[in-house]
């Protein structure tokens, strides 16, 4: 599955118009430091074009996305530690989907549906609390 829901209202997006860097800390703490080329946008075809789940698939990194990046889970929620400011706002849509996800910060997002306009570098940490949460099977 991938694409978008036909159920939630559209998101306030803003493409970007030059190059900027996502830095991802993984599950390990390990960087990975994406040079996002917006010509090249959409990367894939999960979460809306550009998302940070769009950049991070397209990139080979590894982020959970249980419903294809349609906001119909949590499984997907980053913390976007740098540069939130530079990314499109929630919808009320995200917002709920988000109260469901475990570890909330006042910086998470849900990957499929966060969008950087690309005025500033992002920071996005992969929390590992999902991931674990489901290979145990709660
Ligand atoms: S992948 Fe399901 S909400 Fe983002």
């Amino acid at each position: 599955m991938g694409g978008q829901n036909p159920y939630i209202e559209d998101a306030d997006i803003r493409l970007p118009a030059r190059r900027f860097k996502v830095t991802f800390l993984d599950e390990q703490k390990q960087e990975h430091v994406i040079e996002v080329n917006p010509a090249k946008v959409p990367f894939g075809d999960h979460g809306l074009p550009g998302s940070l789940l769009d950049i991070a698939l397209g990139h080979g990194i590894e982020l959970d996305h249980a419903c294809g990046g349609v906001c119909a889970c949590s499984t997907c929620h980053v913390i976007v530690r740098e540069g939130l400011d530079a990314c499109g706002e929630a919808t009320e849509a995200e917002e709920d989907r988000l109260d469901e996800a475990y570890g909330l910060t006042a910086k998470s997002r849900l990957a499929c549906q966060c969008v950087p306009n690309g005025e500033k570098d992002l920071v996005v940490e992969i929390p590992s609390w999902n991931r674990n949460l489901a290979r145990e099977g709660h």
